[in-house]
């Protein structure tokens, strides 16, 4: 029989787990020790500090000590807590999506600054509502940067474009948690492959309405879904129709793999981590894409690899795009670049 856990008192509960997680070189122990600690209490952070002393019952406290095993033995905080903040927004994560990282805020950052642009250049000075734009994130995983653009414009027709559907699953229902998934249109595809044909048909809401868009979605959606049969030969629109591309795609190589964090590399979904072997396949065919389907002057937000600039930029050749711009994260990296179709 499995021995009976003690009740323990808030400090040393939060000691022991933290010792635990240092002897294991979990990186960042005291946090996660903490976050593990108010996931299993319900509690928030200044309850905790105000609490040192206050008794956490048997059961709590064995949930709390298995986590910190399973989180010593490098299974992410947020696979154990299920969550993880972005853009100030709470999302559902789950092992079927890439965890969202700060860096990322800056692709929305950078999405937002450069339409603000254009709107001033247009002689529209008004708060920025998104009123008639279509927006596209490509590889949207859990969501965050449609759900966060979305959320910024509440005008705005977005769609959210990923090759698992197990990950657009997890993307609805986070778009749903945040109110927005009647604005989002959800396509299982590779890059933008045969967007014109099964997405553009619903582009215009209000003539089409997000509901249509539904027969793609979901984790019982195949890998490559049909045409939604209630879209097909609504509009066969073949020009460009959007106005702003964002995407965090895959940019890791596989030949890097060995050199990734155990957290990463054994549980972060593949597809969602590795863009091939050098990590930067990708973005020749999305770049392709993305002049392909962006109007003149729209606009294309890319995050980046580490290393990846060398190689990304010039495939921004100058007949097609204007307006290139670096920007770096906090850490000094070059992690977004943006550019606008000619
Ligand atoms: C780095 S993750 C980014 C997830 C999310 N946008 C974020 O920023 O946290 C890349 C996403 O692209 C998706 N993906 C990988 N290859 C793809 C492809 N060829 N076409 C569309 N999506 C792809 C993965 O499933 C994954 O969800």
């Amino acid at each position: 029989m499995k021995p009976q856990a003690a009740p323990v008192v808030v400090r040393t509960a939060l000691k022991q787990g933290l010792a635990q997680l240092r002897e294991a070189h979990v990186p960042s122990f005291t946090l996660a020790a903490e976050l593990l600690l108010l996931h299993v209490l319900g509690r928030d952070r200044t309850w905790l500090y105000a609490h040192p002393e206050e008794e956490i019952a048997a059961r709590p406290a064995e949930k709390y000590f298995e986590f910190i095993a399973r989180r010593a033995a490098g299974e992410p905080t947020q696979h154990l807590t299920g969550k993880q903040e972005f853009w100030g927004l709470e999302f559902e994560v789950t092992p079927d999506v890439l965890i969202p990282r700060p860096e990322t805020e800056h692709v929305i950052e950078v999405a937002l600054d450069r339409l603000a642009v254009r709107e001033l250049r247009a002689g529209r000075k008004q708060a920025l509502t998104g009123e008639g734009l279509r927006i596209v994130d490509i590889g949207t995983g859990s969501g965050c940067i449609a759900i966060a653009l979305a959320k910024e414009l509440s005008g705005a027709a977005i769609y959210a474009t990923d090759i698992s559907s197990v990950a657009l699953a997890v993307a609805r229902r986070n778009a749903t948690r945040h109110s927005v998934a009647d604005r989002i249109h959800f396509l299982a595809c590779n890059l933008l492959d045969d967007f014109i044909h099964r997405g553009a048909a619903c582009a215009d809401i209000s003539d089409v309405g997000a509901q249509h868009a539904a027969p793609l979605l979901g984790k019982d959606a195949p890998k490559e879904s049909p045409a939604c049969p209630d879209l097909v030969g609504v509009t066969n629109h073949q020009s460009p129709l959007l106005d702003l591309i964002a995407s965090n795609p895959p940019y890791i190589g596989r030949r890097e793999a060995a050199t990734l964090m155990r957290e990463v590399r054994d549980h972060e979904p593949e597809i969602a981590l590795y863009g091939g072997e050098e990590g930067y396949e990708l973005y020749a065919d999305l770049i392709a894409q993305s002049a392909a389907h962006l109007k003149p002057s729209g606009i294309l937000v890319l995050e980046l690899g580490h290393n990846s600039l060398p190689t990304v930029e010039p495939l921004l050749d100058a007949t097609s795009w204007t307006n290139v711009c670096v920007t770096n994260d906090l850490a000094g990296i070059p992690r977004v670049l943006a550019a606008e179709r000619m």
